[in-house]
């Protein structure tokens, strides 16, 4: 909100639920269902428990960039067979899941309270860097240019399939790391852990 955007939020429970949350937001951040957030946006992100990511509506997404913040957390999230044998990431799957949207990688390896903390101006030296990952081009350059304005610099892992070198337990995981640092640990990072 900050940043100028205007926020459409939602949970499983219902709007009614997110009052105290969208008060303390302020005038730009407004409560919906999940389907009418999904509709209300030009960009999404997608932030709830793996386990979830089926019930994240498709077709008021279609043809938008999805940001996707998951992690997979077997402890909370279950056994998911693809992930445990490295077949599959979680951006994949849910891609796989909006199959018309345009999935990216974003925000899954930092703390969602460094995310208004740990940024800096473009230029800082040794300022903080974040990974994306997308098959769309143009959904990688919208993370790159949001990591920007939230003050971290971004490194381009690739497509999708690449993007379990920023999943949980690698070395890039929720470390602060700057842009060579990103660079080393993702090339460090091994498919099954
Ligand atoms: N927390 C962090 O610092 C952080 C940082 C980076 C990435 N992540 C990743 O982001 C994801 C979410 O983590 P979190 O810590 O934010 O979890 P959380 O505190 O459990 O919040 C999850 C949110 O998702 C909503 N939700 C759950 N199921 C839903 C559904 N079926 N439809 C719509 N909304 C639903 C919940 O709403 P209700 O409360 O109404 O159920 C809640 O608002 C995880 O994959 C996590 O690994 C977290």
């Amino acid at each position: 909100m900050e940043l100028g955007y205007d926020v459409v939020i939602s949970n499983s429970r219902g709007p009614e639920t997110l009052a105290g949350l969208v008060a303390e937001l302020g005038p730009k951040a407004r409560a919906a269902t999940a389907a009418e957030a999904a509709a209300a946006g030009d960009f999404a992100v997608v932030t709830v428990p793996l386990k979830n990511y089926k019930d994240i509506p498709v077709e008021p997404l279609a043809g938008k960039i999805v940001i996707d913040t998951n992690n997979y957390y077997w402890e909370r999230d279950g056994r998911i067979p693809e992930l445990d044998n490295g077949e599959a990431t979680t951006s994949g799957l849910l891609q796989e899941h909006l199959p018309e949207s345009k999935v990216a990688k974003g925000f899954n390896h930092i703390m969602a309270s460094q995310i208004t903390t740990d940024g800096t101006p473009t230029g800082t030296e040794n300022r903080r860097a974040l990974a994306t990952a997308s098959d769309y081009p143009e959904a990688a350059e919208l993370v790159t240019s949001l990591y920007d304005e939230f003050g971290f610099d971004s490194v381009n892992i690739g497509l999708l399939e690449d993007s379990w070198r920023v999943e949980r337990d690698r070395p890039a995981y929720v470390v602060r790391q700057n842009a060579q640092e990103l660079k080393d640990n993702l090339a460090k990072a091994t498919r099954t852990i």
